[in-house]
Order: C-alpha cells, then structure tokens, then sequence
C-alpha cells in the first residue's frame, strides 16, 4: 500500500493512473477503522480498478473540543487492516496540509437537510463534513465514492453537494455494519465503559420494534413509546427519535403510500454519542 501525506504528491501519483485509465474508488474516515469502514472498502475494491482511503480527523466536524481531543487515533493497527484488505492507497495528511493557516467551514446549503436531526444537535458539522468531503474530492477526484448508511443524514447531504455542485463522481451508499448483538460499529464503541457497551444493544433492539410496529401505530405514537422506552433505562439517554422521510429528512405524523421512510435515533452512553437508524417498511 501506498502512503502519502502531501497532496501533490496523491495527486501527481493518481494522474498518472488515470492517465492508463484506471478507474478510481475513494472511501473517506476519520480512522480507527473497524469492519464498517472495511465493508466500503471491500465494496470499493470489487467495483474499482484502485481504492484510495483517506483517514483525517477533520476539526471543522466536531462542535465539542472534548470528542475532538478523544477521538481515538490507531494508525498502526488501521494501516495493518487497510493491508489485510488490499487497500491501494493511503492519504493521511496534517490538519496544517488540508486547511493552511484557517482552520474555519465554508458555509453550505443543502436545501434544508442540514437542519434536521444532526444538525439540530451538532453545531455547524454539516458545514465542515461538507468542506473537508469537497477538498478530498477536490485531491482525489474519485470516479465513485462510498459512504455509510450509518450517517444516513450525511450520504444525502454528500449526494445533495454533488448533485448542487455538478461534481462527476458517484456517491455510494452502504449498508449499516453492526456487531453480532446489533450495535452498529462505530470508532466510538470503543470508549464506551463495560456497563454502557453492555446496555448498548438495546438501542438497535428499540429499532427493529419500531420496524415491526411501524404501519399499525402512528409514526408520533411510536415516537412517544420509543421515547418511554428510554426514560425507563438507567444507562441511556435518548438525545432524539425520529421518523422521516429518506428524502427531505423531515419528520413525518403519517406516511404516504409513494415515499421511503427511515427512524433515526441519537443516544448517549454516559458521555458517549451513539446514533443509528432503520429503513422501515412503507
Ligand atoms: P467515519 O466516522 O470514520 O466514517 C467513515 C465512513 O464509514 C462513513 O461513510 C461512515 O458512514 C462509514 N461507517 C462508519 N461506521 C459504519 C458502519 N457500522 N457500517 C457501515 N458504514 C460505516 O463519517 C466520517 O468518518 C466523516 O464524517 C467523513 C465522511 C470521513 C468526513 O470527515
């Protein structure tokens, strides 16, 4: 695998594949890698003559400084999984390298899905996710992109960017990966304590009710369930649940019968943040 840290130097070694008409798959994160970020890259590598991962623990994203500075950093370890998948390219490169001197967010629109759900809770994030997601675009010019479904709300703000901006490359969605008890992975799982990591589970249980429910009750009556649900639990606090639609991402009170829907949830385990979300069935 190849590594890089400067951007001229991805980008001269990428033209020169392009040149030979290789075609170019590109998976973005933040690293601490776990299966999730390896099914894209997996999905990248079946579809893509070359697969090119960032890893970049972007400072615009995060409204709190706290999970910024915890944000767990395991470069030895994700440069040996990214081997063990045959990831072509690495780019790994400063905060100083992306953002120069000014670490600060262009300022998006993406016609309204960046004020729902994250964007509620989560201080300019779609602003910066939108201007590091371009600037890596901008470096690797990918021919398709992949990114989880597990951050459903950034896959349609990414899709919205591209489809606004004119950009060439297709977005990717991927299925959620979970755990075998149903906790959807996620670089922050592992800083949750015993105890919370035990009472996790529940949260992707909650989910699959709201699944089963979902048509013979009312989209606010399993809101408020859920929302009881979680003021009996000792370990977690409900942040938001909600059901949407996929494509405006606003909640719902009924479902029509030609649109997707989707529940999406926001929890905290002690101090840590665990979101998730679940098609439903229309
Ligand atoms: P990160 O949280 O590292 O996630 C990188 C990609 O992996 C995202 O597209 C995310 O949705 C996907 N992913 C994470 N957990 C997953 C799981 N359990 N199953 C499937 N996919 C999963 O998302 C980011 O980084 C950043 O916001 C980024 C897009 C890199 C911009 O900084």
């Amino acid at each position: 695998m190849k590594i890089f840290n400067k951007k001229t130097d991805l980008k001269d070694y990428l033209s020169n594949l392009k040149l030979m008409n290789k075609t170019i798959g590109f998976v973005p994160t933040m690293g601490a890698l776990h299966q999730g970020h390896l099914s894209l890259i997996n999905k990248a590598k079946q579809k893509n003559d070359i697969v090119v991962v960032s890893i970049f623990v972007n400072p615009t994203q995060f409204d709190n400084t706290e999970d910024l500075e915890k944000y767990p950093k395991t470069l030895e370890n994700d440069t040996k999984l990214l081997e063990s998948v045959s990831c072509d390219v690495l780019f790994y490169p400063s905060v100083k390298e992306i953002y120069a001197k000014n670490i600060i967010s262009e300022k998006f629109n993406f016609d309204g899905l960046e004020n729902q759900m994250e964007g509620k809770f989560r201080d300019g994030h779609f602003n910066g996710v939108g201007t590091i997601v371009k600037t890596l675009f901008e470096i690797v010019t990918p021919n398709k992109a992949y990114f989880g479904q597990k951050d459903f709300q950034q896959l349609q703000i990414i899709k919205k960017m591209v489809k606004k901006n004119q950009l060439s490359v297709k977005i990717k969605g991927c299925p959620i990966f979970r755990e075998k008890d149903g906790l959807a992975m996620s670089s922050r799982n592992t800083r949750l304590s015993k105890e919370h990591r035990d009472a996790a589970p529940f949260i992707y249980k909650t989910l699959k009710k709201v699944y089963a429910k979902f048509g013979t009750e009312s989209a606010t009556k399993l809101t408020e369930w859920v929302e009881d649900q979680f003021k009996k639990h000792p370990l977690l606090d409900l942040e938001y649940f909600t059901i949407a639609d996929e494509k405006t991402l606003k909640t719902i009170k009924s479902k029509e019968s030609n649109k997707k829907y989707r529940a999406f949830i926001a929890v905290f385990a002690g101090d840590i943040r665990l979101i998730d979300n679940i098609h439903l069935k229309n």
